[in-house]
């Protein structure tokens, strides 16, 4: 018998816990692949006409992932609450309000890269509410440190369909099997390689970085000769980088000034991935997961990679 993400229910102190919510991060995960295979068919591919929070233009596919996200995560019953990407307010699950977990989401990680068929992702993280349960969930329930955060992961549409997630006893990979319709454990206790791997970041923007990343980057190229990949959707960059080593990064530059990627459902998740695969998580001087969130869409840069690559790049 091939394990399944049931195997959750069995790791970490709160994996009972996460066992249904993950499974729904699973469901949600089948529902929006089949949405980008057939997009093209239903007219659903460009841009929505409107603007997230962020100012950015929505496509109509961050759209959909939304709501099927959100829809999986109301019908678990576990879940009082989503903060997403895609959405300026906290959105309450007012069935159940009184559920211990919030759960925070970037439903289409990657969006740019959805009119040339390339790789997309979902990343999530779970945290449990601070209010009473009798209370109604607040935005200040989602304004947790990476410190707090129970269960982390993402999802990558790529030529198979992948689960990776950490209940914090490590970093599990899980293959969509579509002939039984399972995610299947396919790359248990996953941890970063200390040797080899990539630099993986937006080198177009290196005359504008702030906090010295120019000079950086060429430190750990000249130290390491490390070579270059970079995908343009985190999810993509990350797993790659949590597979074969390196580094990942998107610094704050003269035009982002905090960076570009938001620390709730970008960040974090991807920081206590990454840490529980033995990688490291930097934001500046100040680890990722160390970060006090102020607002749910906040921004930050983000160092990613093996210990000794952000050693290097950082000089510590
Ligand atoms: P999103 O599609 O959720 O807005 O995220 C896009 C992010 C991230 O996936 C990627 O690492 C980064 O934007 C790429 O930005 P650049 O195009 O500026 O390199
Ligand atoms: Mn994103
Ligand atoms: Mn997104």
């Amino acid at each position: 018998m091939s394990v399944t993400l049931n195997s959750v229910a069995k790791q970490g102190k709160h994996g009972a816990a996460m066992m249904p919510i993950i499974q729904g991060v699973g469901r949600a995960a089948i529902e929006i692949a089949a949405v980008l295979r057939s997009a093209v068919f239903r007219g659903a591919l460009g841009q929505a006409g409107s603007e997230n929070i962020q100012g950015e233009q929505q496509q109509m596919l961050d759209v959909l992932a939304d709501e099927i996200f959100f829809e999986e995560m109301r019908s678990t019953g576990f879940v009082c609450a989503v903060g997403s990407e895609e959405q300026e307010e906290l959105l309450v699950i007012d069935e159940y309000t009184q559920a211990d977990y919030l759960v925070l989401v970037d439903p289409l990680d990657g969006s740019s890269n959805l009119d040339v068929d390339g790789p997309v992702g979902t990343i999530f993280s779970i945290v449990r509410r601070k209010t009473a349960n009798s209370d109604r969930p607040h935005v200040s329930d989602t304004l947790q440190s990476g410190q707090e955060v129970i269960a982390a992961g993402y999802v990558l549409y790529g030529p198979a369909l992948m689960l990776v997630c950490s209940v914090g006893t490590g970093v599990n990979g899980y293959t969509f099997n579509s002939s039984n319709a399972r995610f299947e454990l396919s790359h248990p206790d996953i941890r970063i390689p200390e040797t080899g791997g990539y630099y993986s970041v937006n080198e177009s923007n290196s005359d504008i970085w702030l906090d010295n990343m120019g000079d950086n980057l060429e430190r750990l190229k000249n130290k390491t000769g490390l070579g270059m990949r970079y995908v343009g959707a985190m999810v993509a960059d990350m797993h790659r980088t949590l597979l074969k080593g390196g580094i990942f990064l998107y610094p704050a530059d003269n035009k982002n000034n905090t960076g570009k990627l938001r620390l709730l459902y970008e960040a974090i998740p991807m920081g206590f991935v990454m840490e529980q695969a033995g990688g490291k998580a930097m934001s500046k001087n100040i680890a990722v997961l160390d970060i006090k969130p102020d607002t749910l869409h906040q921004r930050v840069p983000v160092y990613l990679g093996s210990k000794t690559k952000i050693d290097i790049l950082l000089d510590s």
